[in-house]
């Protein structure tokens, strides 16, 4: 399949709207998505990316009141957690509305629905007229594209059209919060923190193995994920010089900087969780066989960064 390359959100819509897959960029990463109630063109996200099939998607709106168009209800949590937080990198899992499709949920009875903080994100989804189901777009495993190359490497001629823009302002997905009761629970830590959402609504819960509660987490968070091909490391602080071939990636310098195939050493949290995902696909085109990151605390964005480096670093 050709794979048109667009910076025109109306273009991009247009292929949405006959049933095909578009790339589309967000604050978060890029997402690979489709109309969310139209079950063949859903089909092709998974076949797309090569995603297995229990793994559910996130619906995609372009503005708050069409939430209802994918949810059954909003109960007075998630409501709170929308007017905080809706645009922005949330997603509310919340009981799916009958017309949204098994296949996109992995048939549960619930969805993920978000509404992206990006002005071309929120264009192209105005235009698709429909809330559009979509993942990352990353083929399944690899980790999330935050450029448009890294679309491209993945998903070029396996999909209809790109939607290119700017590399993505967070580089790490959506914070996953179940909110289908009182107590909100976060099942996949992310852009948004943990303490941000607890100014909002305190009794806000860890699920699973994110924390305090036995809740599981996302169905996605038990997949191998966000791998680069070279193996991870996770390392609290250096003191020897690398090994060939090794990558590095963290907030203190390491030791022997010019020894290593690859170094990034970031000046915050923020800097250093923006740039993991680019940092791990830089380190496969350079022929890396390890890459080592430094531990942070889990606090902040440091619980999701961690999140991401320890699901990496597991195989
Ligand atoms: O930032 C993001 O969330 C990006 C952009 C494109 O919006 N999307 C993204 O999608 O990261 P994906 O499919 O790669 O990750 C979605 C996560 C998965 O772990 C999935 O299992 C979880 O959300 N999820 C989706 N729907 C769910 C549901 N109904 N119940 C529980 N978890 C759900
Ligand atoms: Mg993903």
């Amino acid at each position: 399949m050709k794979t048109v390359v667009t910076r025109s959100p109306e273009e991009a819509a247009a292929f949405v709207r006959a049933g095909e897959v578009v790339a589309f960029p967000t604050e978060t990463v890029y997402g690979l998505g489709a109309a969310v109630f139209d079950e063949c063109a859903v089909a092709k996200v998974f076949e797309a990316k090569e995603r297995p099939p229990d793994n559910p998607l996130i619906a995609h709106v372009a503005s708050v009141d069409k939430i209802t168009t994918v949810v059954r209800s909003v109960p007075p949590a998630a409501r709170r957690l929308v007017d905080a937080f809706f645009p922005g990198p949330l997603t509310l899992v919340l009981e799916k509305h009958p017309r949204v499709p098994f296949l996109a949920t992995a048939g549960l009875d619930t969805v993920g629905v978000r509404m992206p903080a990006h002005d071309v994100a929120l264009r192209f989804l105005a235009a698709c007229g429909v809330p559009v189901a979509a993942p990352s777009a990353n083929r399944s495993g690899r980790p999330s594209p935050t450029t448009y190359d890294a679309v491209a490497a993945d998903l070029d001629g396996r999909i209809a059209c790109i939607l290119a823009a700017d590399a993505t302002r967070f580089g790490l997905e959506s914070t996953v919060v179940d909110c289908r009761s009182s107590d909100p629970i976060v099942l996949r830590a992310g852009a948004v923190t943990l303490e941000q959402l607890r100014a909002v609504v305190p009794t806000t819960a860890l699920g699973g193995a994110l924390g305090e509660s036995e809740t599981p987490r996302s169905p996605g968070a038990k997949y191998r994920h966000y791998s680069p091909r070279a193996r991870v490391v996770v390392v609290h602080s250096l003191s020897e010089p690398p090994t060939r071939h090794s990558a590095y990636i963290g907030l203190d310098s390491p030791p022997d900087a010019a020894a290593w195939t690859l170094v990034r050493v970031c000046t915050s949290v923020d800097e250093y969780a923006h740039e993991l995902f680019s940092f791990f696909r830089a380190a496969d085109a350079a022929g890396v066989s390890t890459v080592f990151c430094q531990e942070v605390p889990p606090i902040g964005l440091g619980l999701a960064l961690m999140d991401r480096i320890s699901r990496a670093a597991h195989d």
